[in-house]
């Protein structure tokens, strides 16, 4: 793992750019931690892995953590009177404490663990959802959702009548903001907006939409899936109702995630799922039901995947969110600049702005020669590791006029050098087309609409 001292001379070199006094950038040092990254994917071909926005690599410290709680702690939480279920819960109620330290919640009551952020989206939809929406009524998004931010909202609307409407993204592809903001009104009950594009990349101002909402009395719900992981997000300054979040992309386990909530709307929000834990009494004809979280945890929750997550913050918080940002700042506008010089691509997404902050570190495109499914293929064969298709935003890539797209996306432990070797493969794989096909028209033949040659 990363050493205390490690990581304090990440801290302490900021000045000098992402190098360190050994000339070492975050993601070299950081590496170490990753043991996964440390293989061939093929013989003789290093595995680059350029996938983090789908999920992240897990350190050696939360897998530690993990055998640790099993070894040591292993018990149903909030249940028993004996030695090994106190300690479970207090692992699973420290890691909540640590969670909510993560994204300054006021109290870590206001966490509650879900499976990932689309449960926890699911959760919002069909509880404050279905009790406060009606014919008519309005949910502002946009067209770059996920589809964990979008169809949840659809189904709502099915059931309620109300109206979803889309805010647009400009011709640059950032958010349109004045279209957003022309879209609420008073008819708005719900803005529901992801915080960072798992598509096109961009960062969206939060705060100025929530502002926005808030002044017609509707609420906000952010999808925090890509920001949370990849920038300090303080869900106090955002001043939105809710925020998601997904523990995996994040360094921590599957199967763990979480919904912020303030805990003033919390309180207004009925249960979702019946069972265990999330009671206060129960008789044969009816049930009175706990304060939040638990209200919203029914079940045996995922204990050890929860302590998991909270060694996700630590190790993430140990490294300094504000120095992980700055370093992906800085490869995010490493890997457009490289990618600018490869010939015959689109690209999706708004360019970079001087400092890189206006991006994440990902980026989706498409050869005009090749479909992204072949690319992808063969990109493996070189060890490269990039994510072909629609990302879970298909509404968006029809509206592109893309059936898909390449997504190469790197997070604290990539290094300019895999960005290189991604563009070599990236180069050689292109030309290896070329040379099949003669004259570039591509053995891919149905580029961004069409279909892979391969599959
Ligand atoms: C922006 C965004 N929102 C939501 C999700 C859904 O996350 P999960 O599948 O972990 O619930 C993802 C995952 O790819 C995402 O990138």
């Amino acid at each position: 793992m990363v050493s205390a001292a490690a990581v304090d001379g990440v801290t302490s070199m900021k000045e000098e750019g992402d190098k360190d006094g050994l000339g070492l950038s975050l993601g070299e040092r950081v590496r170490a931690d990753f043991p996964i990254l440390d293989q061939e994917a093929y013989p003789g071909k290093p595995l680059v892995y350029l996938d983090s926005a789908a999920t992240s690599q897990k350190p050696k410290v939360v897998m530690d953590v993990l055998r640790d709680y099993y070894e040591r702690d292993n018990a149903n939480v909030h249940r028993g009177a004996h030695q090994l279920s106190i300690r479970a819960t207090e692992a699973y109620e420290a890691a909540r404490e640590k969670v909510g330290a993560f994204v300054n919640a006021e109290t870590s009551r206001e966490i509650v663990f879900t499976r990932g952020a689309t449960e926890a989206i699911n959760l919002v939809a069909q509880t404050w959802g279905l009790d406060n929406l009606a014919a008519g009524d309005e949910i502002v998004t946009t067209v770059m959702e996920h589809h964990s931010n979008m169809v949840p909202w659809q189904l709502l609307a099915e059931r309620t009548g109300a109206v979803l409407k889309f805010a647009q993204i400009r011709e640059d592809m950032s958010l349109d903001l004045d279209h957003m903001k022309s879209l609420i009104t008073d008819k708005t009950k719900l803005v529901a907006v992801v915080h960072a594009s798992n598509a096109l990349g961009g960062v969206n101002p939060v705060s100025e939409i929530a502002e926005a909402a808030h002044a017609v009395g509707a609420k906000v719900l952010v999808d925090g899936c890509q920001s949370v992981p990849n920038m300090p997000v303080d869900v106090q300054t955002l001043g939105v109702d809710w925020l998601v979040a997904s523990g995996h992309k994040m360094c921590g386990p599957t199967g763990i995630g979480f919904l912020w909530g303030r805990m003033s709307v919390l309180e207004t929000m009925r249960p979702w799922q019946g069972g265990g834990e999330m009671i206060d009494q129960v008789y044969f004809d009816h049930s009175t039901f706990a304060e939040p979280p638990a209200r919203f945890e029914a079940g045996t929750p995922a204990i050890a995947q929860a302590v998991g997550l909270g060694a996700a913050c630590d190790y993430l918080s140990s490294i300094g969110m504000e120095n992980g940002a700055a370093y992906e700042h800085e490869m995010s506008k490493y890997l457009w600049e490289r990618l600018s010089e490869v010939e015959g691509l689109d690209f999706y997404g708004p360019p970079p702005n001087a400092s890189g902050d206006n991006r994440n570190p990902l980026l989706a495109f498409n050869s005009r020669d090749v479909h992204a499914h072949d690319l992808s293929f063969f990109m493996d064969q070189e060890g490269v590791a990039i994510r072909a298709g629609h990302h879970c935003t298909q509404a968006l890539h029809r509206q592109l006029g893309a059936a898909g797209s390449l997504r190469a996306s790197l997070y604290i432990y990539n290094t300019k050098d895999d960005v290189d070797q991604f563009i070599e493969a990236l180069r050689s794989t292109l030309d290896m087309f070329k040379a099949m096909d003669g004259d570039g028209g591509g053995a891919g033949g149905g580029l961004v609409g069409g279909e892979p040659s391969i599959f």
